[in-house]
């Protein structure tokens, strides 16, 4: 049973402990989470380890290949396997084998063909799957270039157990507002008059098998947060560590090669601009994680 007692509110010194740990070495620079795979079909011991223990840190880790990998082989699936993550999300845009291709017009789905991750546009902070059920949140987030944009296309990285230690140590009210089973409400996704998701009211922070997860989007259309001062305060408090510059971002665009495994941290994406070739990425979400 993994031991949460640093995220209860009332254990001060637990907290503290785990902040002091969490801090030291904390990587200062995006070089400080890249790591280099051989061969993603087949990765040694002490690929594994390093991918292990960089998630434990930071919960995230960007890694690159020898070589780039044809797009019809498995390879985010057979990484995380060998990695003991098998829970896949099968959402509607993914395609067979279960990943997405975020390219423009790369939706399995016709109708998210409209949505922005099969578009060139800016995407804000957000996690993944915040529109999910409950029991199907998405608690790995792994992504493998195949194509990089030419022009934009650079993600921003923000480790969401750095975010908690911020507004903890600020107010531990926030985390209180964030934790409220119904402080976040996406509303329902209507097709031709049809509910085909009903709405996804949850918390922003919960503890999912022992670990901290987070659920949140920067969007201000489709979303109601609960309107009583306490959460507004804290949503203030959390548009401010977003917006404003932080040592524990980080900033990088992944090339044709390189991928990011993460423990689904808060992330953004810039728009970007194709001209010979189409940016190409594959995303493979899981329900479960590495522990
Ligand atoms: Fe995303």
């Amino acid at each position: 049973m993994t031991n949460t007692s640093h995220f209860d509110l009332n254990n001060v010194a637990a907290y503290e402990q785990w902040k002091q740990e969490k801090l030291t070495d904390y990587p200062s620079k995006l070089e400080d989470l890249v790591i280099e795979i051989k061969d993603p079909f087949s990765l040694t011991k002490g690929e594994k380890s390093e991918i292990i223990s960089r998630c434990r840190q930071a919960n995230m880790v960007i890694y690159h290949t020898a070589k780039t990998w044809d797009e019809n082989q498995p390879l985010l699936l057979s990484i995380m396997q060998q990695l003991g993550v098998t829970q896949l999300d099968h959402n509607l845009g993914a395609g067979e084998q279960g990943t997405s291709s975020l390219t423009p017009g790369g939706s399995a789905y016709a109708n998210f063909e409209k949505y922005i991750p099969y578009q060139a546009k800016a995407i804000g902070w957000h996690t993944d799957g915040y529109y999910n059920a409950p029991d199907r949140q998405i608690q790995t987030l792994t992504l493998y270039c195949q194509n990089e944009s030419e022009e934009g296309g650079e993600n921003d990285l923000l480790d969401h157990e750095i975010v908690y230690l911020l507004l903890r140590d600020k107010n531990p009210d926030y985390i209180r507002a964030f934790m409220q089973p119904d402080v976040m409400t996406i509303p329902a996704r209507m097709e031709n008059g049809e509910v085909a998701r009903p709405d996804r009211t949850g918390p922003v922070f919960s503890i999912i098998s022992g670990h901290l997860h987070m659920r949140y989007t920067a969007r201000t259309k489709s979303i109601s947060w609960q309107q009583d001062e306490q959460t507004q305060v804290a949503l203030k408090a959390l548009e401010d560590i977003l917006k404003n510059p932080l040592s524990y971002k980080f900033q990088g665009k992944l090339m044709s090669g390189w991928g990011l495994i993460s423990h689904n941290v808060l992330h953004t994406r810039q728009a970007f601009k194709d001209n010979q070739q189409t940016r190409k990425l594959h995303r493979a979400r899981f329900y479960d994680r590495m522990n």
